[in-house]
């Protein structure tokens, strides 16, 4: 497995007999990887020839510097979870990807600015950015993404559309704890208590007759509701619990 913190040594490799001709699957992720990036990872080995992993703690979609401050920071425990499944990680410097400070961006003005987007200005600017920066570094024929982050996963399919990339977006399902808790790496920022509450919150989105109603539950049950929507078929929701800002989906 090859680390790559320097986008000329990528490149480099990326051109190499041992890569190039062959097909390449690609996991983006922020690090702090869990069994979701794991599983996302299986699937991209057992399809693709070649597999790189990003690790990059993307400031521009951090609507807050304190979120950004306190987001888990674990490359040693990374790079160990990743070794069985990849050949490279990429793990860059902000410099590198952001040469023109963020003078340059990608909008989408329709479902960006909803959800998510309403509550976190600007935070799909800036995934979409580094997803097309990385898809351009990289150049893999399939990106991995969980359905977890449903809306992401919309727009940056919507961006491979609009923009016309070369890129087979492949959707993966989520992977839950045993009492449904999605995993996300915020996860581990909650309390025990704060912890055992979060299970409530799947089942709440699943088991409510409509969105107000899971919303009502769901304060009851002591979290402050960022939204809960339902949209072609799913009902998304974003809580916070004891200052955590968890995310899930349910299909209806
Ligand atoms: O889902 C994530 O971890 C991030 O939003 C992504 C796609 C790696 C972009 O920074």
């Amino acid at each position: 497995m090859r680390i790559c913190t320097q986008l000329t040594e990528w490149r480099d490799l990326r051109r190499s007999p041992e890569w190039l001709g062959r097909s390449v699957g690609f996991v983006p992720t922020m690090g702090a990887l869990h069994a979701g990036h794991e599983a996302l990872l299986a699937r991209a080995r057992a399809e693709n020839d070649r597999v790189v992993l990003s690790l990059f703690v993307n400031p521009t979609q951090f609507d807050n510097p304190a979120d950004l401050a306190r987001y888990p920071r674990t490359l040693e425990a990374d790079i160990a979870l990743a070794k069985p499944h990849v050949d490279a990680v990429l793990a860059p410097p902000p410099a590198a990807l952001y040469p023109d400070g963020y003078r340059y961006r990608v909008t989408e003005n329709s479902l960006g600015a909803q959800l998510e987007g309403a509550h976190r200005p600007g935070h799909f600017d800036g995934v979409l950015t580094v997803v097309l920066k990385l898809f351009n570094v990289v150049q893999p024929h399939r990106a991995y993404f969980g359905e977890k982050d449903w809306q992401q996963l919309q727009l940056v399919r919507g961006m491979v559309e609009a923009l016309l990339l070369p890129v087979e977006i492949v959707p993966c399902a989520t992977v839950r704890d045993a009492d449904g808790l999605a995993l996300s790496s915020r996860n581990r920022r909650l309390s025990p208590a704060a912890r055992a509450r979060a299970a409530a919150f799947p089942t709440v989105l699943r088991t409510s007759p409509d969105p107000r109603a899971a919303a009502v539950a769901l304060r009851e049950r002591g979290f402050d509701v960022d939204y809960v929507e339902d949209r072609e078929g799913v009902r998304l929701g974003a809580v916070r619990v004891e200052g955590v800002r968890l995310i899930d989906h349910v299909r209806l």
